[in-house]
């Protein structure tokens, strides 16, 4: 078998960050916390607490089959990314296009979580020894917003916000590029709501948009500020179009815009296109 190191290396980083190399360990049982009942949730934290105190936990084996896990189905524990092994080879292969066909601009996905997504950008830069093209990295880095229900109705009954699971810090996310060796000047945070950071982000092109913010809002958010940043020949990658509030976002944004460039299916969720 004779690959080359680059190649080599993107697939190792890709089975790392979405920790498909080793089983799924148990979880400790305060992770998904906020599914439970109160009276669920006041035992599960005090027990959490209680043992604590002597350096114990208890944790739970979910038993996810393993496919469901490669193919992006489940919120991992461990993993730095949610986004399966499609949708990171769809990645690759979007990168080395713009990169081989001199697609000017940067990079960027809004909505990061552990950042798995964008380390993965940052590690094929590195791999190709890009240095003139960075990859922003777009999150509240508090979780999901709350529905504003009036302005877009399709989100009236998201509850994702209420996940502390989906609310990763910026100083995580920021271990978690350090982890790789992958912190540095071309690696840019824009923290805050999209409707805030995204209308001012000092981004002149764009050759990646990456959209990973599951709600109408959210995906409606990046593609007005980002969309008209997009260089010809560019790929908008959606990773939520399975989820009905990201994908009528897609479609209003679409029709609006006259925009009819073929949407490629990636896997159950992921699909993209290619700016004409
Ligand atoms: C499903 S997770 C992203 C998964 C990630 N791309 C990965 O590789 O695993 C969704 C993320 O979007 C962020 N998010 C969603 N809507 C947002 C908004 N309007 N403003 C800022 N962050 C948002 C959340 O904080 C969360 O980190």
């Amino acid at each position: 078998m004779t690959q080359k190191p680059e190649l080599l290396y993107l697939d190792l980083m890709k089975k790392t960050l979405s920790f498909a190399l080793w089983p799924e360990p148990a979880i400790p049982i305060a992770t998904f916390n906020a599914d439970r009942t109160p009276v669920g949730r006041f035992v599960a934290s005090t027990i959490t607490q209680v043992m604590a105190v002597g350096n114990l936990q208890i944790a739970k084996q979910r038993n996810i089959p393993e496919k469901k896990r490669a193919e992006g189905r489940i919120w991992p524990g461990y993993a730095d990314t949610m986004i399966g092994s499609k949708r990171l080879d769809n990645l690759q292969s979007c990168i080395e296009t713009v990169l081989r066909e001199g697609v000017q601009g940067d990079l960027i996905e809004t909505g990061v979580w552990r950042g798995g997504a964008c380390i993965f950008m940052r590690a094929v830069l590195a791999a190709y020894n890009v240095e003139d093209r960075r990859v922003f990295v777009a999150d509240s880095f508090e979780g999901l917003p709350r529905p504003d229900a009036e302005k877009y109705p399709a989100d009236k009954d998201d509850s994702l916000y209420k996940h502390p699971f989906l609310a990763v810090s910026r100083e995580q996310v920021e271990n978690n590029f350090r982890k790789y060796g992958l912190l540095d000047d071309q690696v840019v945070f824009l923290k805050g709501w999209f409707k805030d950071t995204l209308p001012r982000a000092p981004i002149q092109k764009l050759s990646i948009l990456r959209l990973d913010g599951d709600m109408y809002e959210s995906t409606m958010d990046a593609l007005n500020n980002l969309y008209p940043k997009l260089s010809k020949g560019g790929f908008c990658i959606i990773d939520d179009y399975a989820l009905p509030t990201c994908a009528s976002a897609v479609s209003d944004f679409r029709s609006k815009h006259g925009i009819d460039a073929a949407i490629e299916k990636i896997d159950w969720t992921g699909c993209y296109w290619r700016k004409a």
